[in-house]
């Protein structure tokens, strides 16, 4: 490993017992089996250094486990994607201040760009050969793609029943896409037991996992400095494994402790589909121990129904006073369509998935809606159309005739 790899990252240490192990291809402790987390020491930095940096997520390289020359090195260059004011669908939802972050525009139209970039640049410096994911489909769009453009051989792992777009999307940029008849829990038991057994595959969100999960803590960042270096009052984001959530929770933590923001209390919010609702299921129980279950929703960017970060979104959603919602496969429906005709984003199921919840969370007293609020949007539509097709299309099918219009009572 060469000299400032890891940029100002100083090691690995675990999420349960604190324990410290070196920078390295690991993301177990070996005390206790806790999921390892970089730990940073970091510089002191300004507002006025992130803004001049480029605007992609590499602003932010120095609070992110990547060398200070990481631009050089081919990458998707993802971030930095539109905070919509959005008044419409505030509007329509009675929200006073509503903004959407529109994760839709990173290169592969979904936010795994950004954790993926991070991973990349953890498998050069740690000299994988083989850059891998199991994947619900934008990972292994994401994956694919980056390691296309970096010139690393990709193997990406979905269940075989995944949306047809989905599978183009990575199949395009890689020669092995593989489907797995199973569920994404089984192509993940799968991929964790080859990564065990071949040297030199970095999966990227099983062995170079904390390397990986720290790229979501741009959308964070990203969300502060848009809104003029202010942290939201409420946030609601979609939950799939977890790991999104609970970093963009530490990254609004960070910037407190770095003093780019001002320390302020916020609610963190986290959406899932009643098909696959393992942590919105415990929430309402008002248990700490996730129950896993079999997925069976359209949300299929969501389906994991054994959410290795499960526990950390009960213990932010619980400790800010936020909560996880769950919704119907028809509410997702709407909410797609809501979002599309109010503000003129063209969200996947996971966002019609997070646009339902912020719904039902105003319906159901549990967000405020005199507070402001950003919702993510994670995911492009493009890639889910089965979703919708039923429910949008022609109001007419006419003649070309002036006549045929008028008829049809367009006007
Ligand atoms: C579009 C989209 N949104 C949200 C998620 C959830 O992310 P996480 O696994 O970090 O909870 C995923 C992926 O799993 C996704 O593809
Ligand atoms: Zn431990």
């Amino acid at each position: 490993m060469r000299e400032g790899a890891f940029g100002n990252a100083t090691a690995l240490a675990c999420r349960e017992c604190g324990q410290q192990v070196a920078l390295g291809p690991f993301y177990a402790c070996p005390e206790c089996f806790g999921p390892l987390e970089i730990a940073y020491d970091f510089p002191r930095i300004t507002r006025e250094e992130i803004e001049a940096g480029p605007r992609n997520i590499w602003r932010y390289k120095a609070l992110l486990p990547v060398p200070t020359d990481i631009e050089q090195s081919p990458n998707m260059e993802p971030g930095f994607t539109r905070l919509l004011r959005a008044d419409n669908l505030g509007r329509e939802l009675g929200i006073a201040t509503l903004w959407v972050k529109d994760d839709s525009t990173n290169p592969t139209n979904s936010f795994k760009d950004r954790v993926v970039a991070c991973a990349l640049s953890a498998a050069r410096e740690l000299g994988a050969k083989v850059f891998a994911c199991p994947s619900t489909g934008n990972l292994a769009n994401a994956v694919a793609a980056a390691g296309a453009r970096a010139g690393i051989r990709t193997v990406v792992f979905i269940p075989s029943n995944l949306e047809q777009p989905k599978q183009v999307n990575s199949a395009v940029y890689t020669d092995s896409l593989v489907a797995v008849d199973g569920n994404y829990d089984d192509v993940n038991k799968l991929a964790s037991e080859i990564a065990g057994e071949e040297d030199g595959w970095a999966f990227v969100n099983v062995n170079v996992r904390p390397y990986y999960a720290e790229g979501s803590k741009t959308l964070g960042y990203e969300i502060a400095e848009q809104l003029g270096w202010r942290l939201p009052d409420q946030i609601v984001i979609p939950v799939a494994s977890g790991s999104q959530l609970t970093k963009v929770h530490k990254a609004f933590q960070e910037l407190v402790r770095l003093g780019l923001v001002e320390d302020k209390p916020y609610k963190v919010f986290g959406a899932q589909a009643e098909g696959c609702s393992p942590v919105s299921v415990a929430y309402k129980a008002g248990v700490d121990a996730i129950r896993p279950v079999k997925p069976d929703t359209i949300a299929k960017s969501l389906a994991i129904g054994n959410p290795a970060d499960g526990i950390y979104v009960l213990d932010i959603c619980r400790q800010t006073g936020g909560a996880v919602e769950d919704v119907t496969d028809d509410q997702v429906r709407d909410a797609i369509v809501l979002l599309a005709r109010t503000e003129g984003v063209f969200t996947e199921t996971a966002g019609g998935t997070t646009v339902a919840v912020l719904r039902k969370l105003v319906e159901t007293g549990q967000l405020d809606p005199e507070l402001e609020t950003v919702v993510i949007n994670t995911g492009h539509g493009l890639k889910t159309l089965d979703a919708i097709s039923d429910r949008v299309g022609p109001v007419a099918t006419i003649a070309p005739s002036y006549a045929a219009f008028t008829d049809a009572g367009i006007v």
